[in-house]
């Protein structure tokens, strides 16, 4: 396994690797790495010749008031994981070779962008897709790994790689989530043994609401209800949203059909979880 900083030496060893008729998978991650992160990594090791991970905190993806300066970071515990499932190459740029300090071109989204978490986390994605095209051009992989945990970041991606013709595909990869049900996330470590249990409260929320769906129920301000309900129930949630869209173009719905998202997003404390399902009816 190597381990790389610099943009262009990360090239060149694609280019040798891509001279040899190799295929070459990648995951991006902001590193911390976890069960969530490893999942994507073996599927990705298994449909590819070469595997690449690249771990880097991507300033421009927080706002102001975000997380960026606390996010949790571990290269020598992400080093461990990425060799047990035998990744190839490592790319952990600095924040100084990946963008120059008078960078002027980003990649926006707009209508997918507008709604859930980028409604409420203003350029977010602006900052996500900004960071994946520079890797895509960079690491030029043949399929990239997202999980469904950031499932409006997983269309989105889709949808900038249609619209700005990426010559690659886009691997979808199911949510991870602890024996208890907690979906999975770097951010979970930020959580009081008392915010744990109660970030419980999200997939719980929602095993609620998929059982109503299950049972017929079609109307989505009773399913939201549910939801909404459930939620209040634990002192230390606050709602951020709760919501109920096409899987496909993240419109809302008033009823239930087809392939649905039903996305929340809750505070924890100071700490900000998303989970969701998607229901098929
Ligand atoms: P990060 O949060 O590190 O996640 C990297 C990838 O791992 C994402 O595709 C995410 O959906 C996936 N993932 C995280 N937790 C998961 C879980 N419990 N189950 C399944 N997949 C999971 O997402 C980002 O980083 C960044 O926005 C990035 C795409 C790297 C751009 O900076």
């Amino acid at each position: 396994m190597i381990l790389v900083e610099e943009k262009n030496k990360t090239r060149e060893i694609i280019k040798e690797w891509k001279s040899k008729g190799y295929s070459i998978g990648f995951i991006p991650t902001m590193g911390y790495l976890h069960r969530g992160h490893l999942s994507l990594m073996e599927k990705a090791r298994r449909e590819n010749d070469k595997l690449v991970v690249s771990i880097f905190v991507n300033p421009i993806q927080f706002g102001p008031n975000e997380d960026y300066d606390k996010y949790p970071r571990d290269m020598a515990g992400d080093i461990e994981m990425c060799k047990s499932v035998n990744v190839d190459l490592i790319f952990a740029p600095s924040v100084s070779d990946m963008y120059k300090t008078s960078n002027q071109v980003y990649v926006d989204v707009e209508k997918l962008g507008d709604v859930l978490c980028g409604a409420k986390r203003e350029g977010h994605f602006r900052g996500v897709c900004t960071v994946v095209a520079k890797l895509f051009n960079i690491i030029s992989p043949d399929k990239a790994y997202f999980g469904e945990k950031d499932y409006q970041q997983l269309v989105i991606i889709k949808k900038m790689v249609d619209d700005l013709d990426f010559d690659l595909e886009i691997i979808p990869c199911a949510i991870v989530r602890e024996e208890d049900g907690l979906a999975i996330s770097s951010r979970n470590s930020y959580l009081s043994r008392e915010e744990r249990k109660a970030a419980l409260i999200l997939a719980e929320s929602l095993s609620r609401a998929r059982q109503a769906m299950i049972g017929g129920e079609r109307d989505v301000s009773i399913i939201k209800n549910i939801i909404t309900n459930e939620l209040s129930q634990e002192p230390l949630a606050v709602i951020d949203y709760v919501e109920l869209v096409d899987a496909i173009e993240l419109r809302p719905v008033a009823r239930v059909s087809e392939r649905i998202l039903v996305a929340v997003a809750v505070f924890i404390g100071k700490t900000r979880l998303i989970d969701n399902f998607i229901f098929e009816a």
